[in-house]
């Protein structure tokens, strides 16, 4: 079975193509040298974006996989959470594309798209197990208690990680996304030279806090401190404070699994710290893990068959919370 996935929520334009729950093609159109001037992402311009590339990309992705649009068994795009002018793009779209097929839709929630995407290797993993989100739009701490069913645990109380990586970069001098700027930059740095705090440290419960983070960088720009210092010790204590609360919420829950996901799971410091946390960790494959069009169609194969669907009539939404599946 061909399913082809959109994903339009933010600032890149994702198609994906998998067959048989496998990932086969997998095309990203970045538009991140179109905000980079901006330091963020400017919404008007990503929906235009996505409306010139959108049917280019999918041709491409149905070339690369030597199919035609008519073997596509299914269609499924983000329904939310994210910007509603991109979203509609692709959610549009794929709508569209399903109705003149005369094949299904399937509407996909973001979190939900991420969540398959590191399962993508573990196709033995059951539920219970937690899943950390950490994107730029997202810190979520979800229990998974059973497929399609979701318990939010604990959520950033301001900015999320990824964007707390992307206001620090820009206040270092860094280019956007500031993820993989820092991570860079950090390689040369000293983060023991930097007096930096863990947030929230010494306090209970599974919220995340990062907002009081950029500020602190910015305090010790002013200080004086090397940038490269500064951006290894900012690294170091995003990835405490993350495994601080999900070791926390493991020993509440008594899940000792976690899948991380999301722009933010790529971090090499992140994932060492995690390692020492003592939990089974589940990360995606190279890819899938930034936002992509194939991850929504690995999510569509899984919550299809178990609970066939045609969501034709299903609205776009920028708001969206992850909890039971519709
Ligand atoms: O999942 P994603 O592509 O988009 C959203 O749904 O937001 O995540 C993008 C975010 C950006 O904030 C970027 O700076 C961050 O993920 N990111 C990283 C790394 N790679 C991307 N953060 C830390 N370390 C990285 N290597
Ligand atoms: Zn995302």
């Amino acid at each position: 079975m061909w399913i082809l996935g959109i994903d339009t929520s933010c600032d890149d334009t994702g198609v994906g193509l998998v067959r048989d729950g496998v990932v086969v093609v997998n095309r990203v159109a970045s538009q991140t040298l179109l905000h980079q001037r901006y330091g963020g992402v400017v919404p008007e311009l990503a929906s235009r974006e996505h409306t010139q590339v959108i049917d280019g990309l999918v041709q491409q992705t149905l070339n690369d996989a030597g199919i035609e649009v008519s073997d596509l068994e299914l269609v499924a795009a983000t329904r939310g959470p994210g910007l509603i002018g991109a979203l509609l793009v692709g959610y549009t779209y794929g709508k569209g594309l399903a109705f003149a097929l005369g094949k299904p839709f399937v509407a996909v929630h973001h979190l939900e798209g991420h969540i398959y995407a590191a399962l993508a290797e573990h196709p033995a993993v059951r539920p219970p197990f937690l899943a950390l989100v950490a994107s730029g739009g997202h810190t979520h701490l979800f229990e998974v208690k059973d497929w399609g069913d979701y318990r939010l645990i604990g959520a950033t109380l301001d900015d999320a990680a990824g964007e707390a990586f992307d206001k620090s970069a820009r206040l270092l001098g860094l280019g956007y996304p500031g993820g993989p700027e820092i991570e860079k930059l950090a390689l040369q740095g000293d983060a023991s030279k930097v007096p930096l705090g863990v947030p929230l440290q010494g306090q209970e419960g599974f919220s995340f806090s990062f907002s009081g983070l950029k500020t602190a960088v910015a305090r010790a720009l002013e200080k004086g401190f090397a940038p490269a210092d500064i951006a290894a010790r900012f690294q170091q204590v995003v990835a405490q404070h993350i495994v601080q609360v999900v070791f926390r919420a493991a020993r509440y829950t008594g899940i000792s699994t976690l899948l991380v996901t999301g722009g933010v799971a790529q971090n090499a410091a992140l994932k060492a710290e995690l390692q020492t946390a003592g939990l089974r960790l589940l990360f995606p494959p190279r890819g899938l893990a930034t936002d992509n069009g194939a991850m929504i169609a690995l999510a569509a194969w899984h919550t299809q068959a178990r609970n066939p669907q045609n969501q034709l009539a299903l609205p776009a939404a920028a708001y969206l919370p992850l909890s039971r599946a519709p």
